[in-house]
């Protein structure tokens, strides 16, 4: 028999403009349809807040029995243009009236339309765009390609650099790059060309020089010629660090002496989620192939790998495809998504926005600095790495509490990610108003008390 506990949220009845809390948590009337979630879904989807979703708007999510939080999650850091959004929906809907849910790789005008668009707004010379359903499937690509041109020029050249603690998705190429050792215990033989550096994050990592790169580089026996490629997420998702923009344009110029493709994941930091269009343009560089994913659509699985055309081009024809490659109901999302980020300048709100969400974080949380290690992002992202002393040991059970006693008030967070379960992500649609945000980090702040018991 599977065990069918659910956590109880601690709930704070609350009513504003933008909040509602009148029930118990989760609301008795789910509780069945959870219990069948515990029993015939695997353990592992259990982890969020125990909350049904029922709708949701902008940056607001709405359960089907009057209770209603603002959003700091966008889903997973999916929702950029706002859940719900109209004209989106529409340009699904009126791509089902014309009648074609799926042709594979035959050619259709939703798919192609979709990988021009993504290659214009792409910085040279990122001019050729795969179109996938999953970022896991964009991450694999890359590693694919990466080590395929290698080993063209030599077969050791195969060595696949990345990062500790980075999160690259949950197939098994992907969390082969991935550095978070409790996740590829499972894989029991490793890769010996699949090496990862300490990520220049300035608190897990103090060093950030890149001197540091190449000593940990030479430390590990890697010689720099035999490096394919480098695969780095724009900001580590864990934490929401970014590294030194000197750091990383000297990564670029690193693996042009050696020849070695850059890679950026921008699964979640693309389609101005940073305040930018692209995650990478805070560092002043251009990678050889970026990764999408999450925000691309705002609601549907897509994809996107994009890349230098002399490398998106290693494969001939037929050889690196896949079935669900540009389905057009989930490309049409996709297309409506980033003419509407464009359109209603959501990346200059994002930009905006982003500096009253790390202000009002700085000034809010403050009383509880003692238990907070650091507050990284850029943009609409921020993480709070919650610690248990002035050793930085993560506080996975505070970081947890706070996100349970959040919910309970009113506002909508994923349960915490990274390093020991120790980070609080905050993510909210690039949509978000100044109330919005405003309001929300105070809830949190009245978290972290009612955690504390202050
Ligand atoms: C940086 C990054 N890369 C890749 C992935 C994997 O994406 P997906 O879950 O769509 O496979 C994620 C997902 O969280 C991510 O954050």
């Amino acid at each position: 028999m599977a065990d069918v506990t659910i956590e109880n949220i601690p709930v704070h009845q609350v009513e504003s403009r933008l909040r509602r809390i009148a029930t118990p948590l989760p609301v008795p009337e789910t509780r069945a349809m959870l219990e069948d979630s515990r029993r015939y879904e695997p353990r592992s989807m259990g982890g969020q807040p125990p909350v049904m979703w029922d709708r949701a708007e902008g940056f607001t999510i709405h359960d089907a029995f009057g209770n209603r939080w603002i959003d700091f999650s966008s889903g997973v850091l999916v929702a950029n243009a706002g859940h719900g959004r109209r004209e989106i929906g529409e340009a699904m809907v009126r791509q089902i009236e014309h009648g074609l849910y799926h042709n594979y790789c035959f050619p259709n005008e939703p798919r192609i339309r979709l990988a021009r668009r993504l290659c214009e707004l792409a910085p040279e010379p990122l001019k050729k765009a795969f179109i996938l359903s999953t970022g896991s499937e964009a991450t694999e690509c890359a590693i694919k390609l990466m080590r395929t041109r290698g080993r063209q020029m030599r077969n050791e050249k195969d060595v696949i650099l990345s990062y500790t603690n980075a999160f690259h998705g949950r197939t098994l190429g992907a969390q082969m790059i991935g550095g978070i050792p409790a996740l590829k215990d499972w894989i029991g033989h490793m890769d010996p060309a699949m090496v990862q550096l300490p990520f220049p994050d300035g608190f897990r990592c103090e060093d950030t020089s890149f001197d540091f790169f190449e000593e940990s580089l030479a430390g590990l026996g890697v010689e720099p010629r035999n490096v394919a490629g480098i695969i780095v997420e724009t900001y580590q998702g864990g934490g929401a660090s970014f590294g030194p923009q000197e750091y990383f344009q000297k990564l670029r110029e690193w693996c042009d002496t050696w020849d070695a493709l850059l890679t950026f994941d921008e699964v979640q930091a693309a389609f101005g989620r940073c305040g930018k269009m692209w995650g990478f343009e805070h560092y002043g560089v251009v990678p050889d192939l970026m990764c999408l994913g999450k925000g691309i659509s705002s609601s549907m699985p897509v994809s996107a790998i994009v890349g230098r055309p002399e490398v998106m081009d290693l494969y001939p024809p037929g050889s690196m495809t896949s079935t669900h490659t540009g389905n057009p109901i989930c490309v049409a999302a996709a297309l409506a998504n980033i003419e509407l980020i464009l359109a209603e300048d959501l990346i200059g709100n994002a930009a905006g926005m982003g500096e009253v969400l790390h202000r009002e974080l700085w000034h809010q949380l403050k009383p509880f600095d003692a238990r907070i290690g650091a507050i990284h992002g850029k943009g609409l992202v921020a993480g709070v790495h919650v610690i248990q002393d002035e050793s930085l040991t993560p506080d996975g059970q505070l970081a947890h509490d706070v996100v349970w006693h959040a919910v309970g008030r009113g506002l909508m967070l994923f349960a915490p990610v990274g390093l020991g379960g120790g980070t609080i992500k905050i993510s909210p649609p690039l949509c978000i108003t100044e109330e919005a945000v405003v309001e929300g980090v105070s809830v949190l702040a009245e978290a972290f008390a009612d955690s504390l018991g202050k």
